[in-house]
């Protein structure tokens, strides 16, 4: 897995817990923040759907309690993962040596200052302190060079406990610490590549999107996309749902975002009406996929049509100048829709999946047109599709055919692999990577265990 050493390798830990997903990665680092480049060591992710899904949504103190609980065992993983877990009392040291170890690493460092750091977070604390007297701090050498957590925007509950518990390990190794934005770390992901499963990859560039081959093990570092400028990045998830424009790394703009819902709300919400599990993405997706089938195997689209059951789904300002999105009025459409259906003796479950297909069709026509016209527009040399909702295969699928129809020279399409396309902590350490690179450049590097606020409503 290794490229060998490079210019400027270094090693981040970052963690992640704006939303469900707690979550700690270890990447290494290189090339600079004009051209960044990454090996992922560890990056364990733990999702807390089942914990929120009786609820139909995140519980925001029951996220905060999860992550306090999750966030030490991951971290212990992550390290041991990537080779930098030492358990002082597994050294090569006489009992005696031993003994003197640990009762001078009972005595944490900077505990005083980690205890005031976690204060609001006693249950964190308490296995924070028994980490730091069981394990030794990462290697001077090889080591972490830099620690990075998501400051924003999520639930600021959950973003409080990633952010105080990145500064008491900032504080406990006295390693250097930098907040990063997760909606910048959704953009990084698409330059993270699973480099450990190489079979299984689905390297994003278009052309072996609709022609999937397989890698070559020692290709897959060249095969690390290079984003050309300008650019515009598509990103939705949960609660964004943004056109962003770059014109170089680290500048962005927003030229277009959703005046209502985000996409990936929408789909949660309209999954809610129909019955469906949370999160509504999977769900409606694989309903959808359903009802896409029938169409394609059988004659059944006919018979339905026949049966004057045809269903439309408005697409909400497809057609407006602006690059704005709105989908609070397509989930209404879909609650007035089941609610006329049951009121009429006409509801049936099998209904479900067409439903979930015409809902998918009008977000999935939206987001392409409104994506086409900003690539048209501004004269773009890359388009990044990321964020939770770019997990979907029918989004993923049109983007990228009509931008590979249109473009199909010289034009660079990327999305995540489907592992980085939810919240995952690999993708905030690639942002840090670079903002840490931009900043060091500048000769202003980050401090230990700096003030950091977490905030809820961080934007670019
Ligand atoms: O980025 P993300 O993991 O968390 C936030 O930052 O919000 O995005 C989560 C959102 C959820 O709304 C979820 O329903 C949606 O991404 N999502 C999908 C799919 N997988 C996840 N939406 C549509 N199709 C999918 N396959
Ligand atoms: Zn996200």
């Amino acid at each position: 897995m290794s490229v060998g050493r490079q210019v400027n390798n270094m090693k981040i830990l970052s963690i992640e817990t704006s939303c469900d997903e707690t979550s700690v990665a270890i990447l290494e680092c290189f090339g600079g923040f004009k051209n960044p480049r990454f090996n992922i060591l560890s990056n364990v992710v733990l999702s807390q759907i089942d914990i929120h899904k009786e609820f139909g949504g995140v519980v925001p103190n029951l996220a905060r309690r999860e992550h306090q609980k999750n966030l030490v065992p991951i971290l212990t993983q992550a390290l041991n993962e990537s080779g930098m877990l030492k358990n002082y009392k597994f050294q090569n040291l006489n009992k005696s040596k031993i003994l003197t170890l640990r009762v001078i690493t009972r005595r944490v460092k900077n505990s005083k200052k980690i205890q005031k750091i976690l204060i609001r977070e006693p249950e964190l604390l308490e296995q924070v302190l028994k980490f730091l007297e069981n394990y030794e701090k990462p290697p001077r050498r090889g080591g972490v060079d830099l620690i990075s957590v998501t400051r924003g925007p999520g639930l600021e509950p959950a973003l409080w406990v990633g952010v105080n518990f990145a500064r008491a390990l900032s504080c406990a190794w006295e390693i250097p610490l930098l907040g990063a934005n997760h909606l910048e770390g959704h953009i990084y992901s698409v330059l993270l590549l699973q480099n450990r499963v190489i079979s299984k990859s689905k390297f994003l560039i278009s052309k072996q999107i609709l022609n999937p081959q397989t890698e070559d093990k020692s290709q897959i570092q060249n095969k690390i996309p290079k984003i050309q400028f300008p650019a515009i990045a598509l990103v939705v998830s949960g609660g964004h749902t943004e056109i962003v424009l770059m014109n170089k790394w680290l500048d962005y703009k927003i030229i277009g975002q959703t005046l209502d819902d985000a996409a990936g709300e929408a789909f949660d919400k309209a999954a809610r009406i129909l019955g469906l599990g949370y999160p509504g993405g999977p769900e409606i997706s694989r309903e959808a996929e359903k009802w896409k089938s029938q169409i394609i195997n059988s004659k059944q689209i006919q018979n339905s049509n026949n049966q004057n059951q045809k269903i439309v789904l408005p697409r909400p300002m497809i057609n407006s100048k602006d690059f704005n999105f709105s989908f609070s009025g397509l989930k209404t459409a879909v609650l007035y829709l089941t609610q006329n259906l049951k009121k009429s003796g006409k509801w049936s479950e099998n209904l479900i999946p067409r439903i979930a297909y015409e809902f998918q069709e009008a977000a999935v026509d939206v987001l392409v047109k409104k994506s086409l016209k900003a690539v048209e527009k501004h004269n773009v040399k890359t388009f990044i599709l990321c964020g939770g909702v770019s997990a979907n295969k029918e989004l993923r699928y049109r983007i990228c055919d009509i931008l590979y129809k249109k473009y199909a020279k010289g034009f660079n399409f990327l999305m995540p692999e489907l592992e980085f396309s939810g919240d995952n902590a690999a993708m905030i350490g690639a942002a840090a990577y670079s903002n840490y690179s931009n900043l060091k450049s500048k000769n202003k590097l980050p401090k230990i265990a700096p003030f950091l606020n977490a905030d809820g409503n961080l934007n670019f």
